[in-house]
């Protein structure tokens, strides 16, 4: 599959996708000015070109969650991922293997960490909640230990779970019992329709163990309401306490916050506003991102994601001090518009894009575009 970029993909996955998932995928909470505002962030800024400097060769390794990675950007964990065409996840995670990216495994992930955990290769997260029964989180743990998961991802900005209006507007949470509304536009929609057919009823496989409902939207229900919205930086120490691997703590938009994670021994800060589904109006991540790097001085690693869609974006967050940036709304959609193939293309796309701006930038490497930092940006006036 050619690449024509993220927002080809996009409109490929909204022909492709009945309303209702098309739907939950792009939206936001509340206003969606978030969502904008993300995407409007990146476009303040401008790489620099700079000239000549040998650029025959450029490399875009570089080293974050604990490890070195063949390109600096990883699959954000995305619950129902696996919705977007049969075995989503799994193919993203054959991607992933092979392009050296790590992938965050969504608690909501409709595969389950022991499925993605047998792709060959492939580099794993377990992205967690602090669940109201401590025992089902440290069951978690355990799973993700004994599958060889280094890296646990706490997502800590969902105490309670905001109003998403397209959801509403759609009866998302009523899916269980399908409207005629539903079921034409699923008739409307046949190739994703008979694929998912073919597989039967999906389920979220993370959840399996936990007798949360039987079916999607019943665990969904379940585990939302396991969430413990009375969540505290303590419970942070308690789970510093049973979990000795990688910590990385994501959905932090505040400098304070950022060194409170430092304070409790996590190696990574996820800047994060949930790709706008949580916080509406909340400040666009990349306009958090310095504040937060400068108080952590070097001593915790930062990850950026939300509205990241060009290899510019991904320059211009590592320019601003991120080690890596992460990918949501994409994967879903590279997943619906061509499966294993739309994923590839996409994972080359952008790294294709963000080596053209290495180079044209005069750099040949993450070290040398980080010995820049943000001189090699200009603000957009
Ligand atoms: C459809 C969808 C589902 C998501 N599910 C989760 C989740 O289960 N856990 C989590 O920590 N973040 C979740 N996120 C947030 C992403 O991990 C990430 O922060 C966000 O998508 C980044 O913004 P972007 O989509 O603009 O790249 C979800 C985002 C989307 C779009």
């Amino acid at each position: 599959m050619d690449h024509h970029g993220i927002a080809a993909l996009h409109r490929r996955a909204d022909r492709v996708l009945p309303r209702i998932f098309r739907d939950y995928v792009n939206g936001g909470s509340h206003s969606e000015r978030t969502v904008r505002a993300n995407r409007r962030a990146f476009e303040r800024w401008a790489v620099v070109p700079k000239c000549l400097v040998d650029v025959s060769d450029c490399d875009l390794s570089g080293s974050f969650l604990g490890a070195t990675h063949r390109l600096p950007f990883m699959f954000a964990p995305l619950g129902f991922g696996g919705l977007m065409c049969p075995d989503g996840e799994i193919r993203a995670a054959r991607v992933a293997a092979s392009a050296g990216l790590p992938m965050a495994v969504s608690t909501f992930a409709i595969q389950s960490l022991e499925t993605l955990s047998r792709v060959p290769g492939v580099t794993l997260a377990a992205q967690i909640y602090v669940f109201r029964d401590r025992g089902i989180t440290r069951d978690m743990l355990r799973r993700a230990e004994s599958c060889g998961i280094r890296n646990i991802i706490l997502t800590v900005d969902t105490p309670i779970t905001p109003l998403r209006l397209r959801d509403v507007r759609n009866g998302f949470r009523n899916l269980t019992r399908p409207s005629l509304r539903h079921v034409l536009s699923m008739a409307a929609h046949p190739r994703w329709t008979a694929g998912m057919l073919r597989n039967g009823m999906p389920k979220i496989g993370n959840l399996a163990p936990y007798g949360m409902g039987s079916n999607l939207m019943e665990q969904a229900r379940n585990a939302a309401s396991q969430i413990d919205p009375t969540l505290t930086w303590k419970d942070l120490d308690w789970l510093r306490s049973v979990w000795p691997g990688q910590l990385a703590v994501k959905g932090i938009m505040d400098a304070g916050d950022a060194l409170a994670c430092q304070k409790a021994g996590a190696q990574t800060v996820i800047v994060s506003n949930h790709g706008g589904r949580q916080m509406d109006p909340a400040p666009s991540s990349l306009s958090v991102l310095s504040d937060i790097v400068e108080a952590l001085k070097g001593e915790t690693d930062v990850i950026l994601d939300g509205g990241v869609r060009w290899g510019g974006d991904v320059v211009t967050a590592l320019a601003l001090g991120a080690k890596a940036v992460g990918i949501g709304r994409p994967w879903a959609w590279a997943l619906a518009a061509g499966g294993e193939r739309g994923v590839r293309s996409l994972v080359d796309g952008l790294g294709g894009e963000i080596r053209d701006v290495l180079r044209l930038g005069g750099m040949v490497d993450l070290a040398s575009l980080r010995a820049q930092g943000v001189a090699a940006l200009r603000p957009v006036r």
